[in-house]
């Protein structure tokens, strides 16, 4: 299979997880559950559970282990994005092709289902992998590490505290882009090795990739924002810079953005050539994320 056929073969592995995963949309409050679907089923990448089961298999671990913690971490991923759109911090109209979620439904709603998304992750972690209970207790630590508040949490916190702010340095940026993106995706490759039993050395060849690729993912969101339109885009065009944002592209200008965003793709892929089994699909993952345009 090329590159494309897999990836749309996990892709779909995803979607199909998504909908079975998740309490359907007519559970009561309906409202609630159709915001949650409505965020989570509005398409995306899905690049963060294909890392996890691409990871997973690599590994050797058979396919249907690694997909609840897929959908999990792509459910937290989700809750990021709805809270992040929010009037209170970027105060967007448009993700993934349509109207945000307080937008299509209202602020209480959207906030209530990114609060529902972050706790079913958990559920759903404790759920599927409660009869292995070390790697269920690793996964949920892992899991709940990457979103917390030295993480994802702490990285949106700062990237607020840095809007506006011209004393902000590119150690401040560093540590935003590695806690608000690089965390999520470093803990989509640690849960597939953990469910393909990596080794410690694996598992640090694989937190390095995810570094690595995480800062060249977030520069590359800056360098797009500055230069894509919405419509490719799904999401608002330009915003960084109307709100003022401390950015990759802001801070070191386009050509250095890209520079350094293709040092860091070419960083990871060389992590991901220490792993055993056949890390092909992961390498190329990184070369298309690299190459992408939305
Ligand atoms: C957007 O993530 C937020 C960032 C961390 C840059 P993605 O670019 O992966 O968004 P989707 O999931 O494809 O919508
Ligand atoms: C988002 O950073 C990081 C998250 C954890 C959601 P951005 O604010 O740049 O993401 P977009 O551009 O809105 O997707
Ligand atoms: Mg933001
Ligand atoms: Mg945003
Ligand atoms: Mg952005």
């Amino acid at each position: 299979m090329d590159f494309a056929a897999q990836f749309e073969d996990y892709r779909q592995r995803v979607e199909r997880g998504l909908n079975e995963l998740l309490p359907a949309a007519h559970t009561r409050p309906t409202r609630l559950h159709e915001a949650m679907r409505y965020s989570l089923q509005a398409g995306g990448k899905r690049l963060r559970p294909v890392l996890t089961l691409a990871t997973a298999e690599a590994f050797g671990a058979a396919p249907e282990i690694a997909l609840p913690a897929a959908v999990a971490i792509e459910c937290i991923h989700t809750y990021s994005l709805i809270h992040d759109d929010l009037p209170c911090m970027d105060n967007d109209d448009l993700r993934r092709g349509r109207p945000t979620a307080h937008r299509q439904f209202d602020e209480a709603t959207a906030l209530l289902a990114g609060d529902a998304l972050l706790t079913y992750a958990f559920q759903l972690i404790g759920g599927h992998y409660a009869g292995n209970a070390k790697l269920c207790a690793t996964l949920t630590r892992e899991i709940a590490d990457a979103a917390g508040s030295e993480k994802l949490i702490g990285g949106q916190m700062e990237d607020l505290l840095a809007e506006k702010n011209a004393s902000a340095t590119a150690d401040d940026l560093e540590f935003i882009h590695l806690n608000k993106t690089a965390a999520m995706l470093t803990v989509s490759l640690i849960a597939g090795g953990l469910c393909g039993n990596a080794n410690p050395t694996q598992l640090a060849a694989l937190r390095s990739a995810g570094r690595q690729l995480g800062l060249a993912f977030q520069i590359i969101d800056d360098i797009l924002d500055a230069t894509a339109d919405t419509v490719t885009l799904g999401k608002t065009a330009g915003k960084d810079a109307r709100a003022d944002k401390t950015t990759y592209v802001k801070l070191h200008g386009l050509e250095n953005s890209r520079r350094f965003a293709s040092e860091q793709s070419a960083a990871a892929i060389a992590s991901l050539r220490t792993l055993p089994g056949n890390p092909s699909f992961l390498i190329a993952l990184v070369e298309d994320m690299a190459r992408r345009t939305h």
